[in-house]
């Protein structure tokens, strides 16, 4: 029979803006999912491929470097590098993190634009635009704030409310104000190019109804804006710093930021193709069979599931997403994260800290906001390392492979396992399928949860077994009990690749056993021996340790620091 058709995935992280630097509800919120995922599925052994890029482009990136005096040149090579140093410390395992402002995705962004254009999807039109007289710019939208025109919230920006995530435009909202200096701009006319969005309406929406598995919370709130009906929306401004629109009428202006970021995906792609030295394999992603999963905060959902596939329908020929996995937010202590009132936990900081990255990993994991808005706290943080990943994985882990040091050299074989060993190891088997089948799904939290819960088994057996008597009195039983709770300690390790990438490797070689798959259970080896002598795998947090964690990770470094 013909082996059968390996899978292909691609992974997406919604591309951050370099107009800062990250904070950790930026990890949990896209970087760390995507990554916990894309782990997933290299070991089932999908072809897969990670990729992002630092969102350059527009006038976020403008004003940043207006209020701080620099070019976005300067702004942007030293902010992508601080992005890129963050998430590599992170363990995000980016195939290639790349920027919106190399030449191949100028070049990509331009060709995709010319092929929309050539279907007849793209009009030109008369655009106003606010314009702060005070700074003498085009306002980028969301530095306007005005009251929202559909629920009234008066803090919404002008590319979006945040309360009721409708998409909106700066002209759109009641009583708008400049976000910088606060003055009432002036609306200036231009010519502009529009996205024909309403010519894609039907094939949106048949798209979005046939998407039974994605979250309820992402497929109701496009549905909503189908409701709605879809209008023309501007993909061109007149900005120095982005994409230039290729075409002579329009030259001096270049593309709305959020027309190429996500053409950002495309360029990634082809620059990792490119790097490999097959420049056409991006087409595998894109255009053959693969499953595209995007993950992203809320407030990035109507872009993914409205505007981005609204232009890949208009294009043509382009693979859609596969799930939009649309995160909500995550807080820190109670309140909302902000850099300019210093509330949070600044990732430029983090590292000082001197703690592994796996244990932020174990704690981020499980605050990940997958079904709702979720709460950084140093309590909290303390406890789940403490009592889950300290008491119960490495516990057992030490424990175990100790025992097999001082008793047996570090060395046991498998001899007769005994009906409570089957019983053990069976368990363990389905909860391992649990896992891997909620990974699959995108639980990544309740994934993590069930690995818990298989060393918790192995704890119990250890626990009823009594290895420390059973040595003087049954030797041969108990070397088959420790063979047992060592394979147990191996498939809790290779369960946890995805999630503690380092420290599952540290376990994985202590027990002489390699990584870089799924399959443990029901393919256990013979012999098992240690290759060293067994080191503690976490070690416990300490009130003096969370106290330091505190008093260094909250601290943010303002973006100008990184230019004096
Ligand atoms: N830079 C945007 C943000 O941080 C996200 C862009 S996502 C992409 O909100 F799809 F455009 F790439
Ligand atoms: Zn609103």
């Amino acid at each position: 029979m013909a082996s059968a058709k390996r899978k292909r995935v691609l992974v997406l992280c919604a591309l951050p803006y370099t107009n800062a630097v990250p904070h950790v509800g930026n990890i949990v919120g896209s970087h760390l999912p995507a990554d916990v995922f894309a782990r997933y599925c290299r070991l089932k052994g999908y072809e897969t491929l990670f990729v992002g890029a630092a969102d350059e482009n527009g006038t976020p990136t403008e004003v940043a470097a207006l209020e701080l005096g620099i070019s976005p040149k300067e702004l942007t090579d030293t902010l992508y590098r601080v992005h890129r140093d963050i998430y590599a410390w992170f363990g995000i395992s980016y195939d290639n993190f790349t920027r919106t402002s190399t030449p191949i995705h100028h070049k990509t962004t331009q060709e995709f634009f010319l092929e929309i254009y050539r279907k007849g999807f793209v009009s030109e039109g008369i655009l106003r635009l606010p314009f702060c007289e005070k700074d003498g710019i085009f306002l980028p939208d969301r530095y306007v704030q005005g009251t929202c025109p559909v629920c009234g919230y008066e803090l919404a920006r002008g590319d979006q409310c945040e309360k009721c995530s409708t998409l909106l435009d700066p002209e759109q909202l009641v009583s708008p104000r400049c976000k910088i200096d606060g003055s009432v701009p002036v609306w200036r006319d231009s010519e502009q190019l529009f996205l024909e969005l309403g010519k894609v309406q039907g094939t949106l929406e048949r798209w979005i109804r046939e998407k039974k598995d994605w979250k309820g919370q992402v497929t109701s709130l496009a549905l909503g804006w189908l409701k709605e009906g879809l209008k023309k929306r501007s993909i061109t401004r007149d900005l120095r710093w982005g994409v230039p629109v290729p075409l002579k009428e329009f030259g001096g202006k270049v593309f709305y930021v959020w027309f190429d970021a996500p053409i950002g995906y495309l360029s990634a792609t082809k620059e990792w193709a490119e790097a490999t030295g097959s420049p056409d394999y991006w087409k595998k992603f894109w255009v053959e069979d693969t499953e595209i999963y995007n993950f992203l905060g809320k407030d990035n959902i109507p872009f993914h599931t409205i505007f981005w596939p609204g232009m890949l329908f208009a294009h043509g020929g382009l693979n859609l997403p596969h799930d939009v996995v649309g995160l909500q937010f995550c807080n820190y202590e109670g309140d909302k994260i902000s850099k300019s009132h210093n509330w949070g936990v600044f990732c430029e900081s983090v590292p000082d800290v001197g703690l592994d990255p796996d244990i932020w990993r174990y704690y981020l994991i499980n605050i990940i906001p997958e079904t709702k808005d979720t709460d950084f706290k140093w309590e909290d943080f303390k406890s789940k390392v403490n009592n889950e990943l300290v008491a119960n994985v490495g516990n057992f882990v030490h424990r175990t492979t100790t025992f097999a040091w001082n008793n047996f050299d570090g060395a046991v074989t498998l001899s007769k396992r005994s009906k409570d060993d089957e019983e053990l190891l069976a368990k363990v088997s389905a909860l391992a399928a649990d896992v891997e089948k909620l990974l699959g799904e995108v639980r990544l939290r309740d994934a993590l949860s069930k690995v818990l819960s298989v060393a918790d088994l192995g704890n119990e057996f250890f626990q009823r077994t009594q290895p420390w008597k059973l040595v003087k009195e049954d030797r041969d039983r108990c070397e088959q009990v420790i063979h047992t709770c060592l394979t147990v300690c191996e498939t809790v390790a290779v369960l946890l690749q995805p999630f503690l990438p380092g420290s599952s490797e540290r376990i994985l070689s202590s027990l002489g056993s390699s990584s870089g798959s799924f399959d443990v259970v029901g393919n256990e080896r013979k012999s098992i021996r240690l290759s060293t002598k067994p080191e503690i795998p976490f070690r416990k947090l300490e009130d003096s340790d969370v106290a330091r964690a505190k008093a260094l990770a909250t601290k943010s470094r303002p973006v100008k620091d990184y230019f004096s």
